[in-house]
């Protein structure tokens, strides 16, 4: 059967790793969840003291960029990759509040886009890949053989992303999670490098009133279809 590349975009937590790891895993395709790799920047700035009082010192980072290595170890116990920087896993400390309140603000900065960019288009090169972003079917695989644009309702988004926290054991109060979401949809589709749009070739999902199970099972018929 053939290889296919699989693009997944769309809005801030509106479950596409979720849908990305559950296809890559039902097809023994590789699953690239480039978000992390934007977050991974952005730790790698707070980290170096690079970001204050929420500023980023743009061109230190960019000089920087070389020193930055980013890739991903596969967590059996969990069942996905998590992502290296440096060398050091930071799955967990990637995915707080801290780094969403200034990930698109890194992720707008042309020079980390292309950095990042180079990076995935080499782990998928061979297709067989299911990738998830802002730019996968624009930009990174314009050629992708299926390309989802995801979406959900902004309340229903905000109460996933805050239990999931919550889950962690962060201590994080449901408004400021859904003004981090507003923020970064709007950061995200406004930028002048790479915004999310929605491709007119892309499949809208919406899965506001869908479970993981039963988005994945629409997305396999749809595959079946072109493969
Ligand atoms: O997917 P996730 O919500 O973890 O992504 C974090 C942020 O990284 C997004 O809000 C966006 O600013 C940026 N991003 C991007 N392009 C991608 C993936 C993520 O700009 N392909």
């Amino acid at each position: 059967m053939k290889k296919l590349t699989i693009a997944i975009d769309g809005y801030s937590s509106c479950g596409k790793s979720t849908l990305a790891k559950a296809l890559a895993k039902e097809l023994n395709y590789i699953f690239v969840d480039t978000g992390a790799m934007y977050r991974g920047v952005s730790l790698y700035a707070i980290e170096n003291e690079l970001i204050l009082d929420g500023q980023i010192a743009e061109n230190v980072l960019i000089s920087r960029l070389p020193e930055i290595d980013l890739s991903f170890e596969f967590n059996e116990k969990e069942q996905r990759p998590e992502l290296l920087l440096n060398g050091k896993n930071v799955e967990h400390k990637i995915r707080t509040l801290e780094v969403s309140q200034v990930v698109s603000q890194v992720a707008k900065i042309s020079e980390v886009r292309s950095f990042l960019v180079d990076k995935q288009r080499k782990m998928g090169e061979t297709g067989g890949v299911v990738m998830d972003g802002r730019d996968i079917g624009s930009v990174v695989f314009p050629n992708a053989e299926l390309k989802l644009f995801v979406t959900a309702a902004p309340e229903i988004r905000a109460d996933r992303r805050f239990k999931e926290l919550q889950a962690k054991g962060e201590d994080v109060n449901l408004e400021d999670v859904a003004a981090n979401l507003k923020e970064r949809d709007e950061l995200d589709t406004s930028r002048k490098e790479s915004p999310l749009i929605q491709t007119d070739d892309a499949i809208v999902l919406d899965n506001s009133n869908l479970t993981p199970d039963g988005q994945l099972e629409l997305v396999l018929k749809w595959v079946g279809r072109i493969q």
